[in-house]
This record gives structure tokens, C-alpha cells and sequence, in this order.
């Protein structure tokens, strides 16, 4: 395996590292990694893909999406291949990352960003939710960290706590829905959904990563229709 560093980037929560990775006569896989920890790569898109279906096909008119955490784009490219999506807010913490994407030192990236639909805000994803206007979005998908059981920011605790929660339901409209992503899982963030949503359902995921059986979760709940 031959690894080839194309882009490093320090923030206040430390190291971004975007790197190419070539198996002898293999695709050439582009990889992100913070502090040292897989956050993902491109040759297993699958669940990212899935975090955006997962949910377009439970609500009729998903016109306004909100996306926690931009990554290489595949949730965002995935949610902007549905028409019927008017718009899509990427809240991306990593002003690097999105640097990258719209360079086109992420190769693929420039052509996800050019949707005139699409709108990249450079916050963390809690504070923008925090002052997004109630009833706003059809749909709000997560995928910001590893999941509660293997944070790569410890910072993100709370975005799978119920106060979080709480204040995600309350921007969806009435028929509208959630997913969270998760490496792992996670019965506590089940519970905490449950609480907040009425129901919730937890979706395995099983994905081979780099010959490894990995098993990922996904969190999907609904706001009734009338609310
Ligand atoms: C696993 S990646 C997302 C992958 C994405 N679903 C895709 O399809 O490529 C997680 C992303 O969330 C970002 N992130 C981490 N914490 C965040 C936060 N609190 N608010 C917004 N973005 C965050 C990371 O910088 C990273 O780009």
C-alpha cells in the first residue's frame, strides 16, 4: 500500500489530513484523516450514500435538507441527485476541508459544489442549529463524527445527547425526518431519539473496509405529519 500526502491543514481541533492511498494495479482511493483517525475515504461510500436515501424516500417533498459535516460530498451529491431537493445547507466545520472540495485538490469536489442549490456554511454544526429558524428543513442528516462510542472530537459529545436532539426536532417541519450516522451501536443515542422523536429506526449497515467486515448504523426518525 502506497500513501501519498496531498493536503495538510491545522485548526483549533488539530491536525486534517487528505492523503491518496494506491494498492499495486488499484483505484486510487482519496482518504481523510484527523488527529491521526480514519474519518473516511472514497472507496466506501456506501453508508454515506445511504444516510441521504434513508431518509429521502420516507418524506414526500424533501425541499429543504440541512447536512451536518461535508467530508468528501457523498451524502451532499447524494441528497442534490434528488430533484425534488430545493436546497441543501452543508454545515462543515473545517474551512480546509471545503477549501479542498472547491479547489479541486479533492478532484471530484468542485463538480459538488457547483450545484447552484447547494450552500456550504463554515460552522460547527451546533451553532448553526442553534440559530437556524424553527420548522425550516424536511430533513436534517448527521454525520459529523465516528458516532458517540468513537468521537474523533470530543467536542461533538453532545450533538447525539437529548438537549441537541431536542433543538434538531424542532427544525424539522410537520412530515419531515432525521439520521444520524454511526460507526457503532449505540443503544444510549437510540433511547435519547426515541425520547425526543416518539420512535426511532435503527438501521446496521454491513460495509467491507479495506478487506475488513465493518458493521455501521444508522439513527432515522420521523416528526409526524401533523405535529
Ligand atoms: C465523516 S465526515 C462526513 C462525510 C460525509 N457524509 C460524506 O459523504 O463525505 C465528517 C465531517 O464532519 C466534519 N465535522 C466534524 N465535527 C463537526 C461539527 N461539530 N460541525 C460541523 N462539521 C463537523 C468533519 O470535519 C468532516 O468533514
Amino acid at each position: 500500500m502506497e500513501y501519498v500526502e496531498k493536503a495538510r491543514a491545522e485548526s483549533e481541533r488539530g491536525e486534517l489530513v487528505l492523503r491518496e492511498r494506491r494498492e499495486e494495479n488499484g483505484p486510487v482511493v482519496w482518504e481523510l484523516r484527523a488527529n491521526g483517525v480514519f474519518v473516511m475515504d472514497t472507496e466506501e461510500t456506501s453508508t454515506e450514500e445511504a444516510l441521504a436515501t434513508a431518509c429521502l424516500a420516507l418524506v414526500e417533498e424533501p425541499a429543504q435538507v440541512l447536512v451536518g459535516g461535508l467530508g468528501l460530498g457523498f451524502t451532499a451529491h447524494r441528497v442534490l441527485a434528488d430533484r425534488r431537493v430545493r436546497r441543501c445547507v452543508v454545515v462543515e466545520i473545517e474551512q480546509a476541508l471545503v477549501d479542498w472540495m472547491r479547489d479541486g485538490t479533492v478532484p471530484h469536489g468542485p463538480a459538488v459544489l457547483a450545484d447552484e442549490r447547494l450552500q456550504v456554511v463554515v460552522a460547527d454544526v451546533a451553532v448553526a442549529l442553534a440559530e437556524a429558524r424553527p420548522a425550516s428543513y424536511d430533513l436534517v442528516l448527521l454525520d459529523v463524527d465516528n458516532g458517540p462510542g468513537y468521537l474523533v472530537h470530543d467536542a461533538n459529545a453532545g450533538l447525539y445527547e437529548t438537549p441537541f436532539l431536542t433543538r434538531l426536532r424542532t427544525l424539522l417541519r410537520p412530515g419531515g425526518a432525521a439520521a444520524i450516522w454511526s460507526a457503532s451501536e449505540e443503544p444510549a443515542l437510540e433511547e435519547a431519539m426515541r425520547a425526543v422523536f416518539g420512535a426511532v429506526d435503527p438501521q446496521p449497515l454491513d460495509v467491507v473496509l479495506q478487506d475488513r467486515a465493518e458493521h455501521y448504523w444508522l439513527y432515522v426518525a420521523r416528526v409526524p405529519s401533523q405535529a
